[in-house]
Parts: structure tokens; C-alpha cells; sequence
């Protein structure tokens, strides 16, 4: 099975409005559940995607969801851990 894939959005209005938090819970979440092999996260290619008003944007195997707040993040990531796990 291949890796899930998380794009964060770096733009700076992204990234103002939370994602540079996002972005530390990721990475803490990965760490904490030894999970940071198990992801391809992707940074890089991740910059403005032309959605700022629905802002902080985070892309998840192809489904991207708006008004990411720490709180939707979390529930992100648990969800989709689970369904890794099947
Ligand atoms: S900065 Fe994220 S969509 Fe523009």
C-alpha cells in the first residue's frame, strides 16, 4: 500500500493564518506515534495552490480542506491513521 500523502500549504497567507502550527502538530503527531516513516509529507511543492481565502489549506491524499484549525488537524490525522490500520 502506498503512503498517505499530506500537503501542507506554506503560502504566506496559509502559513500565517495556522499552518505554520499545523505544520508542528504534524510533525509532533509523526514523532509521538512513530509514524514518521509512514507518511509522505510533502513541503516542497507546497506553496500557494490559489485557495488563500479558504485558508490554512492542507491536502490529504487529494482532498483538501479549508479552515484547518489545530483542532481539525488532529482529527485529520487520527482518521486517517485509522484507516491506514484496516
Ligand atoms: S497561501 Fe495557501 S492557498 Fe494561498
Amino acid at each position: 500500500m502506498s503512503k498517505p500523502e499530506i500537503t501542507i500549504c506554506l503560502g504566506s497567507s496559509c502559513f500565517a493564518r495556522g499552518n505554520e502550527r499545523n505544520l508542528q502538530l504534524i510533525e509532533e503527531y509523526l514523532s509521538s506515534h512513530h509514524l514518521v516513516d509512514e507518511v509522505d509529507l510533502r513541503l516542497g511543492c507546497s506553496l500557494c495552490q490559489g485557495k488563500c481565502a479558504s485558508g490554512p489549506n492542507v491536502t490529504i491524499n487529494g482532498v483538501t480542506y479549508g479552515g484547518v484549525d489545530p483542532g481539525m488537524m488532529l482529527e485529520l490525522l487520527k482518521n486517517l491513521f485509522k484507516e491506514q490500520q484496516k
